[in-house]
């Protein structure tokens, strides 16, 4: 009988994560690290103790500071990362935004503003990468969504209708890509312990209900996202391409 056995672990990998100054996306950082790849960090913000986290585990790190909804800035970074790390083998987009705001009271600048901060990163870093994972014929797009999308949570809708396009992108982009062994996903979260959610005004109201509403009764951390994150990086998910993961403890069962 033949064993399959299960191809882990991301020796020799680069993988560049957006929106990796805080909460989900160091621990992101960290997991590939752990693994064996090399980390780029890609925020708006200083991303130094991420860095700094990192080090503790490989030297092989570092940021990149710059607002990836401007093209020349993502495509210089992009260029910086492939000169000081040679590859990118990974793209983490998880870069966001997040804002509660009644439907009537919502104005047409806060709604085209989360679409920017939520989607043009995706299309600009994938865009930039993707030559290069077609070179390499390896690639691994992981984009970050949220399971109000199959819940439909209300004081939400330019964010849910943001976090909905994604699911879009990794469907179509996927069957493009997959011929070059470029795998695309989306991962839904929920409610993660990536600060302290009685800072959220919805989540103060919505707290008591989320935790007994899921099938596992803890609160998300950000390394159970990781560990998803990474396994779809990791060469034993190649045949999964174009799907959604949630990761909820079990709220949303969609
Ligand atoms: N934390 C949660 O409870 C939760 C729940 C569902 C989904 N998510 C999703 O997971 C991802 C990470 O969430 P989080 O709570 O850790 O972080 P977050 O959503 O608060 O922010 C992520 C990072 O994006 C960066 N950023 C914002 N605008 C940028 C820009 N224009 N250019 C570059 N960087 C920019 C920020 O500086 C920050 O470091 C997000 O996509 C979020 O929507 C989070």
């Amino acid at each position: 009988m033949q064993i399959h056995r299960f191809e882990a672990g991301l020796e020799g990998r680069v993988a560049l994560v957006t929106g990796a100054a805080i909460g989900n996306g160091r621990a992101f950082c960290e997991r590939f690290a752990e693994e064996g790849a090399a980390v780029a960090i890609a925020d708006i913000a200083d991303a130094s103790e991420t860095v700094a986290a990192v080090r503790e585990i490989t030297n092989r790190v570092r940021a990149y500071q710059g607002d990836l909804t401007i093209p020349d800035t993502v495509q210089q970074i992009v260029e910086q990362v492939e000169r000081d790390f040679g590859r990118i083998d990974v793209l983490v987009h998880n870069v966001g935004l997040y804002e509660e705001e009644p439907f009537e009271l919502l104005t047409f600048e806060q709604w085209k503003r989360m679409l920017q901060v939520c989607l043009d990163p995706l299309f600009l870093t994938a865009h930039a990468v993707l030559p290069r994972m077609k070179r390499q014929g390896f690639g691994r797009i992981i984009a970050l969504s949220s399971n109000t999308i199959w819940l439909g949570t209300p004081y939400l809708v330019h964010y849910v209708t943001a976090k909905s396009a994604i699911v879009g992108f990794v469907r179509s982009l996927a069957a493009e890509v997959g011929q070059y062994g470029i795998t695309v996903n989306a991962i839904t979260v929920g409610v993660t312990a990536t600060q302290d959610p009685t800072d959220r005004p919805m989540n103060r109201t919505l707290l008591k209900d989320i935790l007994p509403s899921q099938c596992i009764h803890r609160a998300d951390e950000p390394h159970d996202i990781a560990n998803v994150v990474a396994f779809l990086a990791m060469p034993a998910a190649s045949i999964i391409t174009g799907q959604v993961i949630n990761v909820d403890g079990g709220v949303a069962r969609h």
